[in-house]
Formats: structure tokens, sequence, C-alpha cells
């Protein structure tokens, strides 16, 4: 990883994607998981002690521009709490990530069994489900070092695991588009902090955000063309579930990805109203979030998912992004 780090862009071909197309494609994707990928361990000087954690460092503070930490409850704590709550809700966003990524690499493989020999999308769900497989480690060993005990899935969270995971099966688009749901979110919230370029982010922190936006760059094309590829082909009743389905996974997801869960606000004692202002009634938030599904919502418009029911789902679940927000679909 380069002392300057730029933040990759994902890759893509042309918007009308035809089979040989997206196939090279697959194959470029496959060869950059060989020159450009990550280990856990490897790559990840744990031991170093600039990458110690301190629950009393300052640089786990939630920043002003923060939704939560702009509060005047959050800015009235004592240091120590607040870094704790930065710290936590970082620790909560990685263990999200590590549930996630368990369902994400059941799916692909799943997904990946079914496919005829000679295929490349096989190699590439191998190349995708190993580089998740060391998020993972990445993810859980910054959370083993934080010393917090979170706990592992509940039997209901084994459930909806499970459920998903029958979908890659049996409707791949609809397992596509959670891989979008959850990776769009969170590689937003990313690329925001990598941009930001702050002197005073962690070095542990900014180490893992780089190796994980690099990485998911090619996931999140792959999902992408590979839902270019196979929605066009859905019959109409099936595309029609999809097209609502979307909001409500993204709504759901987007929310799990960008805002601190009810069980920090318990562990805080952080009040009602400050959980209100700092999220559901509070602007700034909801343009960040309309903001974070304008990719997928693009994507959707140009399948054809956007129809007058579906737009009400992505007003309900409040991520529908503002109008001017829609990028063109070749800058995409
Ligand atoms: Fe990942
Ligand atoms: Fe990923």
């Amino acid at each position: 990883m380069p002392e300057e780090f730029v933040v990759p862009e994902e890759e893509r071909v042309a918007k009308a994607v035809h089979s040989d197309a997206y196939f090279d494609l697959i194959r470029r994707l496959s060869h950059q998981s060989v020159v450009k990928h990550f280990d856990a361990y490897a790559d990840i000087d744990w031991d170093n002690p600039e990458f110690r954690i301190d629950h009393d460092d300052s640089r786990w503070e939630l920043e002003p521009d923060d939704v939560l930490g702009a509060t005047a409850w959050y800015r009235a704590q004592p240091a120590g709490i607040r870094s704790r709550i930065g710290l936590r809700i970082l620790a909560n966003f990685m263990k999200i990530g590590v549930i996630f990524e368990y369902v994400l690499k059941r799916g692909l493989l799943d997904f990946a069994s079914r496919l005829p020999s000679g295929s490349p999308e096989f190699r590439y769900c191998y190349h995708e489900t190993i580089e998740e497989a060391q998020h993972s480690l990445m993810f859980q060993e910054f959370i083993n070092r934080t010393g917090f005990n979170l706990p592992g899935l509940s039997g209901l969270e084994c459930r909806c695991a499970d459920f998903v995971v029958k979908y890659a099966r049996k409707f791949p688009e609809l397992f596509f588009v959670f891989v979008l749901a959850g990776e769009d979110p969170i590689d937003y919230v990313q690329r925001q902090s990598l941009r930001k370029n702050r002197e005073d982010i962690h070095p542990l922190f900014r180490r893992i955000m780089q190796i994980h936006v690099t990485e998911e760059a090619r996931h999140m094309s792959f999902a992408r063309h590979a839902l270019r590829m196979r929605v066009p082909a859905l019959r109409g009743s099936r595309r029609w579930r999809l097209g609502l389905c979307v909001p409500l996974i993204l709504g759901v997801m987007g929310k799990m990805m960008m805002e601190a869960s009810p069980q920090i606000a318990r562990e805080y004692k952080i009040p009602r109203e400050v959980v209100d202002a700092a999220y559901r009634k509070n602007p700034i938030h909801g343009a960040r979030i309309h903001e974070a599904s304008t990719k997928l919502f693009g994507l959707c418009k140009e399948l054809g998912l956007v129809n007058r029911w579906s737009l009400r789902l992505w007003k309900v679940m409040r991520i529908l992004p503002e109008a001017g927000a829609l990028v063109p679909a070749a800058t995409r």
C-alpha cells in the first residue's frame, strides 16, 4: 500500500452489458485479486506500538461533523466517555461487517457451486470469498483488541442468515441486491472518511479502511454487473418482487451500517431525544443516507426496477435520493 493512498474506483463496463464484456470484466477482477490482495496478519502490523488501542485515546472521539458527535449531549460528556463511545461504535460496525460477510461468503459459495465448468464467475466468487474471510479476520482482530465483548449471532440472526443464503440459490438477483445494500453504505462511509485525510485518524483504523475500500471496489463492481447481466432476463413477477425488495433491504441495511445501535444507546445511556436529534430528525443524516443510496437507486432505475409502487417504498424507508443527486449511468 503506497504512502499516498488513492481511494480506488470501481471497474466498469459500458452500460449495455453483453456476456463477452461481462466475462472480460470478471476475468479482470480475478486478475486484480491476484496482483493486489491483502492478508489480515501479514499486511497489518498489529503489534506496532502506534497501532495500540487505548480507550482514552482522543482519536476515537466522534468528529464534530458526525451527527451524534455534533450533539450537545455528546460534547458535554467527559473525554474518556466520548472516546469510548466512538470506539464502541467502530467496534460495532466491524461486528456487523463480520456477520454480513459471513452471510455473503456462504451465499457466494452456494452461488458458485451451481455454475457450469469453465465459468469465470466461479473463480471470481472464490477470490471474493477469500478476501471477505481476510476482512472478517481483520475486523474481529480489531474488536478483540478493543476489549469489548460483542456477542456472536443470536438464534434469530442465524435463521435470517440461512434465509438470505437460501436466496443466493433460489433468487441470485435478490442476493446480489443484498450484497450491494450491505457494501454500498459502508463503502460510502469509509470513502468519506479517507477523503477527509484527517491527520488525527488512528493509524490502525486508517489501515483497515484502506485495505477494505481497495478490495470492496472489486466486489461491488462484480455485484453491480452481475445484476446488469441477469435482471433484464427476469420474468415479470420476479422483476416486480425484486423492485419492491431493494428499498426494504437497503433501508434496513443502511440504518445498521450508518447509525449507532440501540444496544450502544443503552450501554452509554444516550437519551432517546439525543438519538432522535442525531438520526431520525436530522436532515444532515437524512442527506447522507440518501447519498449512500444514490448508486443503488441509479442502478435500479437503469434496470427498470423503479415503478410507482417501489418508489413509495424508497420514500417510506426514507432512502430516496434527492433528484439532483443522481449521476448519469455512464459515470456510475
Ligand atoms: Fe469486506
Ligand atoms: Fe465485499
